[in-house]
């Protein structure tokens, strides 16, 4: 069975949307960000501090080939995963790729006052967002599907992925429940 996998930048829910439609499928969720930081034992952050951006990129690398071997999974990969190509021809192979977009002032918003997230943690925020938005966007494209997330909740956003997975014969069970009711 294929993993489902979110792609997308910081702040575009993926987290939070992924664990609702692991609920609600009835899937293993797991998130990319969380192996990294079990097999490096110290937060993401602490480790771009220490080993900088190269060194995590190598990690995440590393957990995605794990992870992507997996089936029937949902899957959350950290922002800057299409980075590597190799990464995305990885989720490809037995996956179906979902991008969630946000804007750039849904971004800034859903990422005020964050100080987990190194590549934020700086005066030039904005502009950063920018630049780093304006590399990406092309490498998002890749993914199978694109879905729009400003101003919508986790629970649409889940709902629309889930109408996709119904028109490709995907099954699913349980309501997703109260969590995620508010904006992402
Ligand atoms: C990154 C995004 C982060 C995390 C790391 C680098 C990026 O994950 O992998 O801080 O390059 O965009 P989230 O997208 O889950 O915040």
């Amino acid at each position: 069975m294929k993993n489902i996998v979110l792609l997308g930048f910081m702040g575009s829910g993926k987290s939070c949307v992924g664990q609702l439609l692991a609920e609600r499928l009835g899937r293993n969720f797991i998130d990319i960000d969380a192996q990294v930081e079990q097999a490096i034992g110290m937060s993401i952050a602490d480790y771009f501090a220490q080993f900088g951006e190269a060194a995590f990129r190598e990690r995440e690398s590393a957990a995605v080939e794990v992870v992507a071997a997996q089936s029937g999974a949902v899957i959350s990969t950290g922002g800057g995963v299409v980075l590597r190509q190799q990464n995305i021809d990885r989720l490809k192979t037995n996956g179906i790729l979902f991008c969630l977009s946000a804007c750039e002032t849904t971004i800034v918003e859903r990422t005020a006052g964050d100080r987990l997230r190194p590549l934020l943690n700086r005066p030039d925020r904005l502009q950063e967002i920018r630049r780093l938005l304006a590399e990406r966007q092309p490498l998002y494209r890749q993914a199978d599907h694109w879905i729009e997330t400003d101003g919508r909740t986790a629970v649409e956003v889940a709902a629309a992925i889930l109408r996709i997975l119904d028109g490709e014969a995907y099954v699913h069970g349980n309501d997703p429940g109260q969590s995620g009711q508010s904006q992402l």
